[in-house]
């Protein structure tokens, strides 16, 4: 990331912590209820913007040695991605050639190739046909050309992007548009997986990514637990096309007006978040991030499935390890390292037990179908952002402005 960006991010942050102002998008929308309960939308959304849109799957340290493998199965199709001895990436249906049983069913791990369960068919991890059992009484059949079919997939800044339909148009750099130097700057594909949480919750998964959209609720719902790290009111916020940057304050941005510009250190004063269009939701990138995938429930607007993978630098994880504290409580002691785990944990919990716990009164009232619409504030510029590029993208008319 640019440091003179970096600077000018941070200028802005004081800016607003000194005259108690928040980021002001100078107008406020209108969001109808009905864009969490109605089912005709959410079949739109589903084809449109899951299964015939590129999806980031994870970043490269969830395939981090040749032969490791996962699956995702969240957008409609069966994926098993790959990455071969030589180290590249993969995408495959994760589906035989014989009668479309799955080929691998654990959700990651390390293997040189994939037998079927059902007749033993084998695949190599590039998705070559390798053996078919009793090939003389089975018939003929082209080795050459029944490999696993294989989807557009490309490993790009350190994210996994594939395309869930083999003859899907896939352009991560165009995907990533201006936002891509960026993220490669932060050197993603550095990072150790350390594991993932599935978050099966009550509201719409825009509902879920909405409490990724503001700091107006930071030090108020957050107040006991984020609010003691971070300042809320405050936001750096910058649009990339579809996708944006988002910037808040920790509270170590306090210490930073009595140092020179030049002693400004950027990971340890702000935290942020970069939004990939359509449901990525990505933290962190200097010592440790957070890829939170959010799903819809194919068959329940009122339901989203998040996937939150956690990663840290092998430097993180050496002094981490080091560390004996591994509860939640350490992650607010400036005196304490907190274990990894401890990290992960108040993440997630912070997420489930407090922002999804408001989206999912949210989604009752929705459903209830007694209010018409919510509004967002102009101190919450990337809820208009997000809300208006999905719209935008499936044809509806942006949001209406309050008068
Ligand atoms: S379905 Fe896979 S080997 Fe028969
Ligand atoms: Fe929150």
């Amino acid at each position: 990331m640019q440091r003179n960006t970096q600077l000018s991010i941070l200028r802005e942050l004081q800016r607003q912590l000194r005259d108690r102002v928040n980021i002001d998008a100078g107008v406020q929308y209108r969001n109808p209820a009905s864009s969490y309960t109605c089912p005709d939308l959410a079949r739109k959304e589903w084809e449109t913007f899951f299964r015939n849109h590129p999806q980031v799957i994870g970043l490269s340290g969830d395939l981090p040695q040749p032969g490791s493998f996962m699956v995702a199965d969240d957008f409609g199709v069966p994926v098993l991605a790959t990455r071969d001895r030589d180290g590249a990436f993969h995408a495959f249906l994760n589906s035989c050639r014989h009668r479309g049983v799955r080929v691998a069913n654990a959700p990651r791990g390390t293997a040189g190739s994939f037998m079927c369960p059902f007749h033993h068919w084998s695949y190599a991890n590039t998705g070559d046909l390798l053996n078919v059992p009793r090939a003389a009484d089975f018939g003929p059949i082209d080795k050459s050309c029944h490999g696993l079919v294989r989807l557009p997939a490309e490993e790009k800044c350190g994210l996994l992007i594939v395309h869930p339909q083999p003859d899907g148009e896939l352009n991560s750099a165009e995907l990533l548009g201006d936002l891509g130097p960026e993220i490669d700057s932060w050197n993603f594909d550095s990072l150790v997986y350390t594991g993932e949480t599935v978050l099966r919750n009550d509201l719409n998964w825009k509902l879920a990514n909405d409490t990724f959209g503001e700091t107006y609720h930071f030090g108020r719902l957050h107040k006991d637990t984020l609010g003691k790290l971070f300042h809320g009111d405050a936001l750096a916020y910058q649009e990339f096309g579809r996708n944006h940057r988002f910037v808040w304050a920790t509270k170590n941005i306090d210490a930073l007006q009595d140092l020179p510009e030049e002693e400004w250190d950027y990971s340890q004063s702000t935290g942020w978040i970069y939004y990939l269009f359509p449901n990525i939701q990505l933290t962190g990138g200097a010592s440790d991030a957070n890829l939170i995938k959010i799903y819809p429930d194919a068959d329940n607007p009122g339901r989203s499935i998040t996937r939150v993978h956690h990663y840290f630098s092998a430097e993180i994880m050496a002094t981490a390890a080091a560390q004996d504290a591994t509860t939640k409580e350490d992650v607010y002691n400036p005196n304490r390292t907190p274990s990894i785990s401890a990290v992960s944990e108040i993440f997630d919990s912070t997420i489930e037990q407090e922002d999804y716990l408001m989206g999912e009164t949210t989604q009752k009232t929705a459903e209830a179908g007694l209010v018409k619409e919510f509004i967002f504030g102009r101190n919450e510029p990337a809820l208009h952002h997000y809300h208006n590029t999905y719209r935008e993208a499936l044809n509806l008319p942006p949001l209406e402005p309050v008068d």
